[in-house]
Formats: C-alpha cells, sequence, structure tokens
C-alpha cells in the first residue's frame, strides 16, 4: 500500500486529503464527521470578529447551475459536473466559544492522526492578531488567514478581505509571523493575474504554507426574471476549476521552487483530483464544495482513490509533487506542427456558395 504521508513545513500529515472549510465544518458534530471519514487535516469554519460577517450568514444562499445556468436542487444525488454558485457568511459564535470548540476539536484530530486547522478570515489586522495570539494561547498548532475571500468588493465595508496587492499581502503575513510562534498557512485569492506574486509575498514574509486559490465571483442573469440568479454576485466553483488551479499552482512552483509547501484548493472533487493537484505542485489539497454536497463519504473515498492511484503507479503520494509542473514547457520549447491547426476549424466543403 503507498505511503500517503505529506509534509507541509513543520507538520506531517497522515494523507494530503484536507477537508477544506465550509458551513458543513461549522458545527463539532461535522469536523468529528470530516475526521473520522480520514482526512489528513481538517479546516474549521472561518470566524473573524465581525457582526456583519455574521449576519450574512443569515443572508446566504446556495445553488447548482447545470451547463444552461439552470438551477438544480441542492442534493446529494445531483449530476456530476455541476457549477457551484453560493454566498456564505461567517457562524455567529462568539470568539470565545468557537475557540472553545476549536480546542476540542484539535483534541479530538489527535485522537485520529489528524491535524485541525483553526481559521480566521481577515476584517480588521487588529483583531485578527488579538484572535490569532488567543489561537495560540490555547494550544492549537498552526493558524491559517483567509485574506482571500470571493466577496469582499459586495459585502459590507471591510466585513471580508480579498487582498489582491502583494506588498499587502506581505505585510499581513509578516505581521502574523512575527507576531506568533505557530506556523501560519496563508490563504490567497484566485482572483488575480498575480496569484504567483500573491504566493511569492506570503512566503517571503514568513508564511509555512500557501493555499491557492480562493473562488471567483460570478453573475448569471435568469432569463425569466431578468434578475441575477441568487439576486447578486455568488462565489462560483465547481470541478472545472481545477486546470485553473492547477496553473497557479505550477507557476507558483516554477518560480518559488520545490522548498514552498502549496496547498491546491478550487475544484478538487475526488482523488485522482487530488492527485492531479499534487502533480501541479501541491502538498496537499483541500475538499469543500463536494463534501458539503455529497457528504463525508467524498473525503473516505478521496483517499481510497488517492491510494489506488499511487499504488498503480508505484509511488508514494509525496513523490507526485510538482512532476506534471516540472514537466511544463513553454511554448517556445514545443515542436512545430505545420498547418495542424486546420484539423480544427469546421468544414467549408458544404457551405453555402455565394451569391
Ligand atoms: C459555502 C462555502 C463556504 C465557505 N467558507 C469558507 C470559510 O469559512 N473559510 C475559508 O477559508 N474558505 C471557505 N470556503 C472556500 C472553500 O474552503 C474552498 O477553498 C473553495 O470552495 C474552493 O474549493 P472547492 O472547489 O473544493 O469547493 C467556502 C466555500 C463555500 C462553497
Amino acid at each position: 500500500m503507498a505511503k500517503l504521508e505529506t509534509r507541509i513545513g513543520d507538520l506531517c500529515l497522515k494523507n494530503p486529503v484536507i477537508a477544506a472549510p465550509g458551513e458543513h465544518l461549522i458545527d463539532i458534530e461535522g469536523v468529528r464527521a470530516a475526521i473520522e471519514a480520514g482526512a489528513g487535516a481538517v479546516v474549521g469554519k472561518s470566524i473573524n470578529e465581525l457582526q456583519a460577517a455574521r449576519h450574512q450568514l443569515q443572508q446566504a444562499e446556495y445553488t447548482l447551475l447545470d451547463r444552461d445556468w439552470n438551477k438544480v436542487d441542492w442534493s446529494e444525488d445531483a449530476p456530476r459536473g455541476l457549477t457551484v454558485f453560493t454566498r456564505s457568511g461567517l457562524p455567529s459564535l462568539t470568539f470565545d466559544a468557537w475557540l472553545l470548540q476549536a480546542v476540542s476539536m484539535d483534541r479530538l484530530a489527535g485522537q485520529h492522526d489528524c491535524l485541525f486547522v483553526p481559521s480566521l478570515v481577515l476584517a480588521q489586522p487588529a483583531a485578527a492578531l488579538d484572535m490569532a495570539r488567543a489561537i495560540q494561547a490555547a494550544g492549537l498548532k498552526l493558524l491559517e488567514l483567509n485574506i482571500g475571500t470571493p466577496y469582499a468588493s459586495q459585502a459590507a465595508r471591510c466585513a471580508v478581505s480579498t487582498e489582491l496587492v502583494p506588498e499587502r499581502v506581505a505585510r499581513l503575513t509578516g505581521m502574523m509571523v512575527e507576531a506568533l510562534d505557530i506556523p501560519v498557512w496563508i490563504k490567497i485569492s484566485g482572483q488575480s493575474e498575480r496569484v504567483g506574486d500573491l504566493a511569492e509575498a506570503a512566503f517571503s514574509a514568513g508564511a509555512q504554507s500557501v493555499v491557492m486559490a480562493g473562488r471567483s465571483l460570478g453573475l448569471v442573469p435568469d432569463l425569466e426574471t431578468q434578475k441575477p440568479v441568487l439576486d447578486t454576485s455568488c462565489g462560483i466553483g465547481g470541478y472545472w476549476n481545477l486546470p485553473i488551479t492547477c496553473h497557479w499552482l505550477a507557476t507558483s512552483r516554477r518560480r518559488l521552487g520545490p522548498g514552498c509547501p502549496l496547498i491546491g484548493t478550487n475544484g478538487a472533487t475526488n482523488g485522482r483530483d487530488v492527485a492531479r493537484m499534487m502533480l501541479a505542485g501541491s502538498s496537499a489539497v483541500g475538499l469543500s464544495s463536494e463534501v458539503m454536497l455529497r457528504g463525508w463519504r467524498v473525503i473516505t473515498d478521496a483517499v481510497d482513490e488517492l491510494e489506488a492511484y499511487c499504488d498503480k503507479m508505484g509511488m508514494s503520494a509525496a513523490d507526485l509533487i510538482g512532476r506534471a509542473a516540472d514537466a511544463r514547457r513553454t511554448y517556445t520549447e514545443l515542436p512545430t506542427v505545420g498547418d495542424h491547426w486546420r484539423d480544427f476549424i469546421p468544414s467549408t466543403a458544404d457551405a453555402a456558395p455565394e451569391g
């Protein structure tokens, strides 16, 4: 049986399948289910200090969209290959209650050789710093700081962050790293042409890992109501996002080298996708919406599928990291294939004659 362990800086995960945050990881029962399903790590649903961010959860809405952009019922039996369209918010717990819950989740995770990861969504830096210090003081092993939610432009002012300027990413990361002894993972936005720059900024300021990349905002007009589906711009994701995530993973690995552990998120739905993101350069991979939609079995299956793939290839999970990224060629290195492009255009043999 293939070895699935993976290392992210100082920390070792029993396998690279991470249960990434979403509404299904708000309650302790959800975190327990993810741990018991066999995840290598579970990132609890994020929190911050703002009432406005909490209120957003009371306004949250979720739907699936088919290829004609029609709504599909949210159900574990929904067909594969749909787009996930949501607007989310943060849990209504007080920070103290959230922290108490996080400590018990950390203990539970430890009993299953799983890593529990507490997560903050940045609003005000000073408040985030206070919460981060409290997280460390409570004995938690690391902190994930999400500075790349999709929603900042739509949410109440400063309720959540979509940081797109590398200098600011470096400043915010540095602020956390200097204040804490525990490792800091920075989750960055994918709504940028500069994902590699954002990752480099976070690592250069001391992040131990960068999670890439957050979902984008999208808007879908409804042809009947002539209003936006779910009334506004929403976070948009789905299986189709995997190539974009893999591009950013490969680009960041090329730029930063293999010593900077990346975590892939956005578009993985099974164990073969975990393998794909690892081949693109990630050391571990988060699955969120697929688990929220179809349940805890997705995690167990993902671990099994990854193991089956590694067995078939005669490799460990760690052996996969970056192989496709390192095989990526530049366009100038590719062979010349002449008029091959003609095979990809429609025939004009039956086109109507002119006049
Ligand atoms: C409904 C919903 C809620 C989410 N909540 C959080 C959150 O609280 N903190 C966070 O860092 N990411 C959050 N995310 C982002 C996911 O963790 C994940 O990065 C993203 O959905 C892309 O991965 P996926 O394709 O596996 O869903 C949320 C995503 C969804 C769909």
